[in-house]
């Protein structure tokens, strides 16, 4: 791989106990030192994120993770062997290794190993793991480019690394392993649960809302966009004409709603496709001064799934 003149730079700051923006194959993250509660503080305050949301953990390689937890079932490691590096979260015991701060008191972390040539650079160029939340400001939608990053954070943030437009597009799916019970799973994401099912058997879903949720994840409003957005049926009709309607759509566009307004997040119908698009169409509407975000439902299967999640989760009021 050609050498990225930013590599160096991004190592000596994390090194230095502050905060840069990586990419991953899902979303960009916000990343410090795993092990410096200090460097995990800084994460938190240019989030604007509360201090129970626990951060997850990105590993250079599956071998690490016997370094931070103190249980590792078959299931996990299976799941581990599998699909990383990649979009899956696996929630584990954690050891003593891995400091509070990073898992808001918590017993149990959240490890992965991310999918992108730059960010597996990165952490094999480092004597630590890196703590990283999405990078956006704590509610709002995920940032899949350097440049939704720089938008919101820029002024913060000293170094993005840029790798492109995140090939996945939507969080990773997160595994919860609760001692030596069976998986749960409690964030729908860029892994679909038929791939999970189909690795290690059946998994449990526990991806309910809350406003006081037991995972913060499950927070029931999240991933939202500033301008209302709603989820219509198939005979959806404004009830006020004067709006100014923007709608985000999955193969075709609605008549009713200007050309413009809208985004066909995948033409051809394919869910990755719309999936990869989703966070910036969103992003784009959210920018056009609109008064409302029409969201069409997604078919239930694959990733189909986690965008309906996120939809519904932008909607809530
Ligand atoms: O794809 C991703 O997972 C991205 C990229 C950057 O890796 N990261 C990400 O992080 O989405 P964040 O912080 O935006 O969402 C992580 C979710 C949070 O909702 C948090 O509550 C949940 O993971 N989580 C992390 N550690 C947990 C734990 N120990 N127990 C329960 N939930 C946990
Ligand atoms: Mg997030």
């Amino acid at each position: 791989m050609q050498e990225n003149p930013s590599l160096s730079e991004a190592v000596r700051i994390l090194e230095s106990g502050n905060v840069v923006g990586i990419p991953t194959e899902t979303v960009y993250g916000l990343a410090a030192n795993a092990l410096n509660e200090e460097a995990i503080t800084k994460i938190f305050k240019i989030k604007n994120r509360p201090f129970f949301d626990p951060l997850i953990i990105h590993l250079k390689n599956a071998e690490e993770v016997e370094k931070y937890v103190s249980q590792f079932p078959a299931k996990a490691r299976k799941l581990a062997a599998s699909f990383w590096p990649g979009p899956l979260t696996l929630i584990l015991p954690k050891n003593q290794n891995i400091p509070d701060m990073a898992t808001s008191g918590l017993s149990y972390v959240g490890l992965r190993v991310p999918d992108h040539p730059l960010t597996l650079e990165l952490l094999s160029r480092l004597d630590f793991p890196l703590a990283a939340p999405s990078a956006n400001p704590f509610g709002y939608v995920s940032p899949t480019t350097a440049q939704h990053v720089n938008d919101q954070l820029g002024q913060e943030v000293k170094l993005i690394l840029d790798g492109g437009p995140s090939r996945v597009g939507l969080e990773s799916t997160i595994v919860m392993f609760e001692n030596d019970t069976e998986p749960v799973i409690l964030r729908l994401g860029g892994l679909g649960i038929e791939a999970i099912e189909k690795c290690i058997g059946p998994v449990g879903i526990n991806i309910a809302s809350h406003s006081k949720p037991h995972s913060p994840g499950q927070l029931d409003k999240h991933y939202a966009t500033q301008t209302p957005l709603i989820i219509i049926g198939e005979n959806y009709k404004p009830e006020n004409e004067n709006l100014k309607i923007g709608a985000l759509t999955f193969k075709t566009a609605l008549p009713l709603v200007h050309p413009q307004n809208q985004v066909v997040l995948s033409p051809d119908g394919s869910l990755e496709e719309a999936a990869r698009n989703l966070f910036g169409a969103m992003r784009k509407l959210d920018s056009m001064d609109l008064n409302l975000i029409l969201a069409e439902k997604f078919p239930e299967t694959g990733l189909g799934r986690a965008i309906n999640d996120r939809l519904f989760r932008a909607s809530k009021k």
